[in-house]
């Protein structure tokens, strides 16, 4: 049976992933900061006859990353397929961008990301490969977001860490990449303080040429593309999927 850790997995984008990997035969590994909404989610795949196990773990810690990751290799052997998910997107004007609220989002979206993936390579390299997905955003590879001056720097530094590690690890057999969402229906989103918001996603739909906003499973199925046979010969890229957004608004 193939293992997928993914980060963030106890709601929104993550948790979606969590299930498709599931549905897929994948153990799941669901981690997240968030214990209850983690544990509920594992117990959930369990309920429904898959495998699945909850570890907490705040993707800013190096030394929780590599005690989770070690613990993982331990019961179940090398990670398949890491889904680094983690993020947090602050709404913070640049009168008030101090350098902790810069560090604090760039430490999560994007140093956390190296920090799994540095500790999970070394037993995908012995096992003779896996795949890496990163999840980016549209305000990483195309977009600037105004008052998120620091969330727009570190997914576009996302894209970076996703070309770099894709060709230093392609010889080992482990494919990296990317996954830019668009509006997605998740709390991040609708945050009414930091993103959007239920009416500003709705608005968002009516520019957006398939007329919706993303769920959470349209993002999931992406990634589970990306990890799966099917890409064998992907890797560096990071692949916007937003429903047209991007090539349509004008
Ligand atoms: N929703 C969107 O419209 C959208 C668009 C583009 C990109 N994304 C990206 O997709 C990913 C998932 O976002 P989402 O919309 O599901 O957001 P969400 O807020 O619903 O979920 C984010 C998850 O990350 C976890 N997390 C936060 N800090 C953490 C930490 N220090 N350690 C470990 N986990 C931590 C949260 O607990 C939560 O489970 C993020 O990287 C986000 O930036 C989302």
């Amino acid at each position: 049976m193939k293992t997928v850790l993914i980060t963030g997995a106890g709601i929104g984008i993550g948790k979606a992933t969590a299930h498709a990997f599931a549905k897929d035969g994948y153990r799941v590994i669901v981690t997240d900061v968030l214990v209850d909404e983690g544990n509920a989610v594992a117990e959930d795949i369990k309920r429904a006859g898959g495998s699945a196990e909850f570890h907490a773990l705040d993707v800013t810690s190096t030394d929780q990353t590599n005690a989770v990751i070690a613990a993982v290799e331990t019961s179940s052997g090398a990670i398949d397929t890491l889904v680094c998910n983690a993020g947090i997107a602050h709404k913070v004007p640049l009168d008030d961008l101090s350098d902790e609220k810069w560090d604090h989002t760039f430490d999560i979206d994007l140093k956390g990301m190296m920090r799994a993936v540095r500790a999970a390579v070394p037993k995908m390299k012995e096992a003779g490969g896996g795949s890496i997905v990163c999840l980016s955003s549209i305000m990483g590879v195309a977009y600037g977001w105004d008052e998120h001056v620091h969330y727009s720097a570190a997914k576009s530094g996302v894209i970076g860490l996703v070309r770099g590690l894709a060709v230093e690890l392609a010889a080992s057999g482990i494919r990296v990449n990317g996954v830019a969402p668009g509006y997605v229906r998740t709390a991040q989103a609708l945050s009414e303080v930091h993103s959007l918001g239920h009416v500003g996603l709705q608005a968002a739909a009516e520019f957006i040429p398939m007329g919706r906003v993303g769920e959470p499973d349209d993002i999931a199925d992406v990634i589970l593309f990306l990890a799966s046979k099917a890409a064998r010969y992907m890797t560096g890229q990071v692949i916007a999927v937003d429903g047209g957004l991007l090539v349509g608004r004008y």
